[in-house]
């Protein structure tokens, strides 16, 4: 029996990743493991690939729902994407492949709050899941089950799956066993109790899974690496905004309403997220706590260099450098994260009681404070919202940062209308730029966009915006959100038509 799967039950049920991928069927809902490039299945998605790809051969339909905890990687959603064997995927993505179909219209996608998606399945509004597929790292004598890189989803997708296919990875370090924390509380609405969780590293379940070994059909072994891009090194817009966010941390400590070592960070995905943790890690700041969705590189520096005293998130991130960071360190980490499943990580009633300071990403954010996450040119799906709602309405404070222009100054990140929203004006406090950050709190909607114009703009777009606001204000129809509805989402039109928000005219 492997070292890995010590359970002569389980060890039984070992088949090869092609024997295993046969137990999934055309029209199947099957709920994978994986959050980012973490703890996805390695071995049976491109089993499942060339099953596919040979029964299209035949003529036969073969498409399947593929539910997840997050994004994965190519070997989960690329193979699948390319073979055209995804019918609907639900929720982030971030797939090249996949993002192209999915963008080209060849399958559809579902983009839902992350913390949110278990429980809606429990609730049955997406029907059965038929199949689960999860990466774990070990199944002891007993025959609990060791989490890997990732829990997302996974306790749900045990729970609800008709079938189960274990895929036991000894890539997956052995010191993972025992930071894991799976809440089992089972009640549904109007049964439910609190959730007994006061602070960011409490423990309030088990450091393991579990399923009935009946329900198991398959255990496939596997020896391979979780797989995330490298982050860029922050470039100088991503150090200006991050020492403007820093700088607003100052001042609300100074000003009591945040404590010296601030409120449990939740930190989002991407480069800039991944960058200001770099500068809180150059700060002042220490003793911090983090209560978050990821742990990326940013993240794991600031646990190693003893500045985060703990984080509690439902997954790594790491690219292959902050994979080597966490092996050399594995011990010390261990005491220092809690990973747990995202229903917990991203639940509004915690974020809420705990007062997490809410950092993330944006694509776009307009003159009054509604922010886009999701698309480009209102049309085309980039990732996902993520676990961006749920912080963001929920957190304490509610940043969200972008630099102020992308695509090498030809879109400008501050526009007049969002082409898209995903977070309103009501759970935005602050939009940081390079350019400066603006404090929307207190503010009505023409005071905020006086704020975002004078502090987050490009010097290329503030006249522009400008004139546009005065012209709102002016011409406006109503005058408590002024705007000029034929030309308020005109700066996205002309970048599809030029491939360039500027106005050549204004520019001369
Ligand atoms: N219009 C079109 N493209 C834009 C854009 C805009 N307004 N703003 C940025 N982009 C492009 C950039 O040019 C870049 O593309 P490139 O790689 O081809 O150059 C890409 O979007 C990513 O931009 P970058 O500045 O590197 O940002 P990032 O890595 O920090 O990611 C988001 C930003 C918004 C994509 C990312 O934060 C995200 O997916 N957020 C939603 C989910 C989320 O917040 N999750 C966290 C919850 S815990």
């Amino acid at each position: 029996m492997s070292n890995r799967i010590r359970h002569p039950g389980f060890a039984a049920l070992r088949l090869s990743a092609a024997e295993a991928a046969q137990r999934i069927r055309h029209g199947m809902t099957v709920g994978m493991s994986g959050f980012t490039g973490a703890g996805y299945p390695k071995a049976i998605p491109g089993a499942l690939a060339e099953h596919i790809t040979a029964r299209h051969a035949q003529g036969e339909p073969f498409r399947i729902t593929v539910l997840t905890g997050a994004s994965t990687a190519p070997e989960l959603d690329g193979v699948l994407a390319r073979v055209d064997g995804i019918e609907l995927r639900v929720p982030f993505q971030s797939d090249p492949e996949l993002r192209g179909r999915i963008n080209s219209g060849a399958l559809e996608y579902m983009d839902i709050h992350l913390g949110q998606l278990a429980e809606k399945v429990r609730y049955g509004f997406f029907g059965k899941v038929d199949v689960a597929v999860i990466e774990i790292s070990a199944i002891l004598e007993d025959g609990r089950l060791v989490p890997s890189s990732s829990v997302g989803n996974n306790k749900t997708w045990l729970d609800m799956a008709d079938a189960v296919i274990l895929e036991v990875n000894r890539w997956q370090p052995e010191a993972l066993e025992g930071m894991h924390d799976i809440y089992y509380d089972g009640a549904l609405p109007p049964a439910r109790q609190p959730i007994p969780l006061v602070h960011p590293g409490d423990r309030i379940g088990e450091p393991y899974l579990s399923v009935p070994l009946e329900k198991v059909v398959a255990v496939v072994e596997t020896d391979a690496p979780d797989r995330n891009s490298p982050f860029k090194q922050p470039d100088a817009a991503s150090k200006a905004i991050a020492d403007h966010l820093l700088d607003f941390l100052r001042f609300e400590v100074k000003a009591g309403r945040i404590p010296g070592n601030l409120l449990p960070i939740q930190s989002g995905v991407g480069n800039i997220a991944n960058a200001f943790m770099q500068g809180l890690g150059e700060s002042e700041f220490t003793g911090l706590t983090a209560f978050t969705e990821v742990i990326q590189d940013g993240m794991l520096e600031l646990l190693i260099s003893g500045k985060l005293a703990l984080a509690a998130a439902t997954s790594f991130s790491l690219s292959p450098v902050g994979i080597e960071r966490f092996n050399e360190h594995a011990e010390f980490l261990r005491k220092r994260i809690v990973l747990r499943q995202q229903g917990i990580s991203n639940h509004p009633e915690l974020i809420r009681r705990l007062g997490c300071i809410a950092l993330n990403g944006m694509l776009e954010a307009d003159i009054y404070g509604n922010v886009n996450s999701t698309h480009t040119l209102g049309t085309q799906m980039m990732n996902g919202i993520g676990g961006s709602g749920d912080f963001a309405r929920n957190a304490y404070l509610s940043v969200f940062m972008a630099p102020s222009v992308a695509k090498n100054g030809l879109i400008s990140t501050l526009v007049p209308m969002v082409s898209h929203v995903d977070h309103t004006e009501h759970d935005v406090s602050v939009i940081v730029t390079d350019q400066g950050l603006a404090d929307l709190r207190m503010l009505s909607p023409k005071q905020r966009a006086k704020a975002i114009l004078e502090r987050c703009v490009h010097p290329s777009y503030r006249d522009a915006l400008g004139d546009y606001i005065e012209r709102a204000n002016r011409d406006s129809f109503g005058k408590h959100t002024p705007h000029l509805l034929a030309e308020a989402l005109s700066w996205h039109e002309r970048y599809r038509l030029t491939g360039s928000m500027l106005n050549p005219e204004a520019v001369g």
